[in-house]
């Protein structure tokens, strides 16, 4: 059936001549194992472009979905994790495959004449390389390939005359964006893989030449097309072949299992809806969500202060070496240095010409080595840099103190951006913005809701992580108010209870002694005489202490009423008005709130659910309001109540401290906003400052740890 097939191709075609020219050239000195590099090398540029194919086919160029789409590639699609694993470390393999080519290249001596050409073109190809790899690197439009990138064009752009220029064409556009992501597309799917597709066939077809360099073939001569199996030429087939392809099957081992290892962040997923497990061929096609295949950092965003920008491995050296020359010097850095290596490596087979040729050979492999070596001692200080206690086992150390609080700094960013970046690809399963994956994080409660607590709430605020708390760290940056970490539940209460002017609640709020005037009271220093500045509770307090001893109140039994109030406050904060069914709870924290022997409703209002004349339930305001309305207390709105509005009569009145903050200069801002100002001329805090909604809602949904973003018109509740 073949033979038949295969002989009518040969006749129509030069598949014969095609396979034998190809299989057939011959090895002169003998097949060996060093020639392998070659070979590998075209294997693994043909994998990535296949990989690549397969990745266009899923990705999509533009600044809003770009991130969007390597996500799904990532997590979503089947073995899309394999196939973005393999293209990721393929570029890596390459560059140390091309480090290790050139090194056996530069020892056999092949790159001198008459082979100078070819080395040439090699040279091109590693430009091409690197090109490729700085390229890819934005594509998935992350933080990480994002500033590195910028920090890349921004070098680009420190070029004499012709900078500016260069580094306008690199970004496309007014700003780095969009567009810059077009060009950096085309040139790495279209432009770069053709030009090294090109050189590549260039570089083979003049390899064919004059063969492989060995003792005897120096000069090339004994490989032409007429004399194949000239003296000491062993044909490539089958020995060279199966070197050549056990080498590739190593390659591609190391590489899988490099994305086998996982370097993605683990997704959890939740269980499927009809409950069953998965099956063997949906837990290898999702891989991905278990962490297996490359990293994906969380969608680019311009707005991010401080991002740990590092570009990838093989140009921390350049990298490093930026770092020695500052200002006007800057230029050796970026252009004189590197330019001038890749200089050197074209001029090395110059040196192989005449006389020269011994000298020449033993020079280039000097310089080569020394260039590898310098280049592995500026990695190693680039990494070493980051590390507050070095690299290598303590081996490269730092004293300079200056340096190891820089590099506590930048890991201790970095940890935050793993954290963000974690959260991010979490987030991304149920569904991302169409305006663009930063909206993720933008409007991510979680994350952004927190730093906006600590930019906005944290002066005065502090914030203790409570027991199943996803995140890392209290927020004790608070100096002059309560503790808000478990605002909202039945502890908050508890402990206010027992001791409100503890730091924790009304403690650290301080303020200037006054008279009936309204003059500040010295003391005998002259200086202002600071006392607490809300003492409500404290008076509470001391009226409950004074009642237990004269009226013998048992204070177990009083304890236990507070336990009720604390846990019914907390049912309150958690649950709607409608949804309220515990009437137990509801009928026993009513009647401690009430009672003769608490009190709390002689000072404090709430809305009570009673029975009107219909025998209906109905909610209706009891108590009085000398003291903070706790209607729904802890709830959402009570804390937005808090913050728009905190002088209001039904929060801290004329009593209180803490600024409003509100949406002064957007949309919306003028209404009520009259008003507003009027009261809150009365009030002893008489700031009020800007936040927009959307940072509200943030804020309180951290507080209350409700952490659904805020985005794609989802209605704020
Ligand atoms: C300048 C200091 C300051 C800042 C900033 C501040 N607060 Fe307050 N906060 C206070 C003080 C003081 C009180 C006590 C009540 C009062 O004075 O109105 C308070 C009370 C509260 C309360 C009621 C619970 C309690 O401890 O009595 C909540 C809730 C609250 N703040 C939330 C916030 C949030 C959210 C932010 C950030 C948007 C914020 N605060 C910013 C000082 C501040
Ligand atoms: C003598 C009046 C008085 C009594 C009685 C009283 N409180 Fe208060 N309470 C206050 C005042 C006043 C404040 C606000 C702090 C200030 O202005 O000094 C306050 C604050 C609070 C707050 C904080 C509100 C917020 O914004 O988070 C809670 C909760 C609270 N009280 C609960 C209670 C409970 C529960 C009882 C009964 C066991 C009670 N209080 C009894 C006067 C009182």
């Amino acid at each position: 059936m073949i033979t038949p097939l295969l002989n009518w191709l040969r006749h129509r075609s030069a598949v014969r001549e095609l396979i034998g020219a190809m299989l057939l050239e011959g090895v002169p000195g003998g097949a060996r194992w060093r020639y392998v590099w070659g070979s590998c090398l075209v294997f693994v540029f043909s994998l990535q472009l296949i990989t690549g194919i397969m990745l266009m086919t899923a990705y999509s160029p533009s600044s809003s979905q770009a991130w969007n789409s390597v996500h799904a590639i990532q997590y979503k699609m089947d073995f899309g994790w394999l196939i973005r694993g393999l293209h990721h470390f393929g570029s890596q393999t390459m560059m140390v495959l091309i480090a290790l080519h050139m090194l056996q290249v530069v020892i056999a001596g092949a790159h001198l004449p008459p082979r100078e050409l070819n080395w040439w073109l090699g040279v091109g190809l590693l430009s091409l390389t690197l090109g490729l790899s700085l390229t890819g690197y934005l594509l998935p439009w992350d933080q990480k390939g994002y500033w590195a990138t910028r920090v890349a064009t921004n070098i680009a752009g420190t070029l004499p005359e012709i900078g500016g220029e260069v580094r306008q064409q690199a970004v496309g556009g007014p700003d780095y964006g969009n567009y810059t992501l077009t060009r950096f597309y085309a040139l790495h799917v279209a432009i770069l893989p053709l030009g090294m597709i090109l050189l590549m066939i260039a570089h083979i077809y003049i390899f064919r030449r004059h063969g492989v360099t060995c003792k005897e073939n120096q000069e090339g001569l004994v490989t032409n097309p007429d004399n194949e199996h000239s003296a000491g030429a062993e044909p490539f087939w089958p020995r060279q072949a199966f070197y050549d392809m056990l080498a590739c099957m190593a390659v591609f081992g190391v590489m899988l299992g490099l994305v086998l290892y996982g370097f993605a962040h683990k997704i959890e997923t939740p269980p499927r809806e009809d409950g069953a497990e998965p099956g063997l061929y949906e837990q290898l096609a999702r891989m991905g969500t278990q962490g297996k295949g490359a990293e994906l950092d969380a969608a680019a965003d311009r707005d991010t202060a401080n991002y740990p920008a590092r570009p990838e491995w093989y140009f921390l050296a350049l990298f490093q070496l930026l770092k020695y020359f500052k200002g006007e010097y800057a230029i050796i850095g970026t252009v004189v240095i590197p330019n001038g290596a890749m200089l050197l490596l074209a001029l090395l087979p110059l040196l192989g010409f005449g006389p020269l040729r011994k000298f020449g050979h033993f020079a280039s492999i000097l310089v080569l080595i020394t260039l590898l070596v310098l280049t592995g001692l500026l990695t190693l200080q680039a990494l070493d840099d980051d590390q507050p206690d070095g690299i290598l086992w303590g081996i490269m150390k730092k004293n300079d103190e200056e340096a190891v609080k820089t590099a506590k700094k930048f890991q201790e960013s970095v940890k935050e951006a793993e954290e963000k970046a974690k959260r991010a690809c979490q987030l991304a399963m149920d569904g991302t913005p169409v305006e663009g994956g930063e909206y993720l994080m933008r409007n991510d409660p979680f994350t952004r809701g927190r730093e906006l607590f600590q930019q906005k709430c944290g002066s005065c605020h502090n914030f203790t992580k409570q027991d199943k708390d996803l995140f890392d760290k209290s927020w004790t940056g608070g100096k002059t108010a309560s503790d808000l970490g478990d605002f909202g539940r039945a502890s908050w209460i508890r402990g206010l209870l027992e001791n409100p002017m503890s730091d924790k609640y009304f403690g650290l709020i301080k303020v200037v002694e006054r008279d009936a005037d309204d003059k500040e009271v010295k003391d005998d220093k002259g200086k202002p005489n600071i006392v607490h500045g809300l003492t409500g509770m404290r008076g509470w307090r001391k009226g409950v202490d004074k009642r237990r001893d004269a009226k013998k109140i048992d204070a177990k039994i009083q304890d236990k009423d507070f336990d009720t109030i604390a846990e019914w406050l907390e049912y309150q904060a958690k649950t709607p008005k409608a949804e309220r069914r515990n009437d137990k709870l509801i009928d026993a924290g009513q009647e401690a709130f009430t009672s003769d022997k608490n009190k709390c409703s002689t000072c404090h209002m709430i809305e009570a659910r009673v029975k009107n004349d219909a025998g209906k339930f109905v909610w209706e305001k009891q108590g009085d309001v000398t003291a903070p309305d706790l209607t729904d207390w802890g709830s959402a709105a009570y804390i937005r109540g808090m913050i728009m509005n905190p002088a209001h009569k039904s929060r801290y009145a004329d009593r209180n401290l803490m600024p409003a903050f509100r949406n002064i200069d957007g949309l919306g801002a003028e209404v009520l906003a009259e008003e507003f100002r009027d009261t809150h001329e009365k009030v002893r805090a008489k700031t009020f400052l800007p936040l927009t909604d959307i940072e509200r809602e943030m804020i309180i949904r951290w507080i209350t740890r409700d952490y659904r973003p805020i985005y794609g018109g989802a209605p704020i509740r």
